[in-house]
């Protein structure tokens, strides 16, 4: 922990020299970081008597510092720069209209202009690219890392009516805010996202239900990193309402003769066809499916009866989707019936006594 607020330190002490890029004709980029003190360098055309002087800075809109006849215009102040701005004019004769702000704040970042107003009409004498970046602190107020917040969205239930969606953000710092939006733009989450935290980082989970086809967009936002990140999943309703089927095979138990597996297909559409084969590729399923259906979706469950050491395999079909899943599950008849998922690589094996 210490070596690592030693680095941060270290990295920061190396940002805080600031960097600036400029050229002769007047295009300046600063970056630095808050609390810092920032020089925006401006030349005016000549050398003026500093009475005589008017030079003013706009940051966008607003005015930063207005320099008239040797002195500071208050009225015109922008009240975030009230107390902060100075200037290098000591009452002599000089060109130089630059300005120092100081502790400088990540609201500070914008574009700056530099008009030389005694030029009839006034002239742009620079102008000023500024980025103040954000120093995150942990709860002592040192300075700590940040984590960006990468959102993901993903349908987690779906039938013919709704959609819900769940868009996580994982071991962020400081705490995004979370939101999502479908194609227009329009914010279609309607509840506030839950969050829980972990020592510094936080984990935010927003669902929602949304009832149209649309690409939906979650989209993270940490002000303080001026860090935006987004993930997009596309919701189709209607039509073909497609969820792929994914099998799972489990061992019932012994029956009369032999070992009762069953196969099931939970959530799916279109409904899926499940059959049990053997592995010479016989049809070997002796059972109807149980099938049910709630909002488009379909439950099914296959169980059939082996009797013989062999490799039995659960196909699962959506014909209308191109798509097919398989399980293979291995029994084993000796003195009794085990069972291995083949699935399950880790080796798990069922021993089951059948009593035959
Ligand atoms: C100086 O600024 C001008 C105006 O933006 C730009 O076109 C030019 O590429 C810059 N020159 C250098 C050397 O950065
Ligand atoms: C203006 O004066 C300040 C303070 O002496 C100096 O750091 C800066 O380089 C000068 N800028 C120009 C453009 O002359
Ligand atoms: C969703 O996004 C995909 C890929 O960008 C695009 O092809 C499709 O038209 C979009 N659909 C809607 C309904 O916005
Ligand atoms: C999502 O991120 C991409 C890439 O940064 C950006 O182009 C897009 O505008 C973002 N979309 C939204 C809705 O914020």
């Amino acid at each position: 922990m210490e070596m690592e607020l030693l680095l941060l330190l270290t990295i920061c002490l190396l940002m805080f020299s600031g960097k600036t890029f400029g050229n002769e004709t007047g295009h300046v980029k600063i970056i630095i970081k808050e609390d810092e003190d920032v020089i925006l360098p401006c030349s005016l055309k000549t050398i003026y008597e500093d009475d005589k002087t008017i030079f003013d800075w706009k940051k966008d809109v607003k005015d930063v510092l207005l320099y008239e006849s040797g002195t500071v215009n208050p009225s015109t102040q922008h009240d975030q720069f009230r107390g902060r701005v100075s200037h290098f004019r000591n009452g002599a004769k000089s060109e130089n209209a630059s300005i120092k702000i100081i502790k400088t704040k990540v609201s500070d970042s914008g574009h700056y202009t530099c008009f030389d107003i005694i030029q009839s009409p006034p002239e742009k004498r620079n102008q000023v690219v500024l980025t103040v970046e954000y120093i995150l602190k942990d709860r002592t107020g040192e300075p700590t890392a940040g984590a960006y917040a990468k959102p993901s969205v993903k349908i987690v239930n779906q039938n013919n009516h709704w959609a819900l969606l769940k868009c996580q953000v994982l071991d962020a710092f400081p705490k995004p805010t979370v939101v999502l939006y479908n194609s227009a733009g329009n914010k279609v989450s309607d509840k506030e996202p839950s969050d829980s935290t972990k020592g510094d980082r936080y984990d935010v989970l927003l669902e929602t239900k949304v009832t149209t086809t649309d690409n939906y967009t979650c989209v993270a936002t940490q002000e303080e990193l001026h860090h935006q990140f987004n993930d997009t999943t596309f919701v189709h309703f209607g039509g073909h309402l497609s969820q792929l089927a994914k099998p799972s095979v489990r061992t019932v138990g012994p029956t009369v003769g032999g070992l009762l597996l069953s196969c099931e297909v939970h959530g799916a559409s279109p409904k899926p066809i499940v059959v049990w084969y053997d592995r010479a590729g016989n049809n070997v399923s002796n059972r109807a499916p149980q099938v049910s259906e709630n909002g488009g979706l379909y439950d099914v469950i296959l169980e059939t009866t082996v009797t013989k050491t062999d490799n039995y395999t659960c196909v699962v079909t959506q014909e209308e989707r191109h798509h097919q899943s398989k399980i293979t599950t291995f029994v084993e008849r000796s003195r009794g019936i085990s069972v291995t998922p083949s699935l399950v690589l880790i080796g798990i094996t069922i021993r089951v006594l059948t009593g035959v």
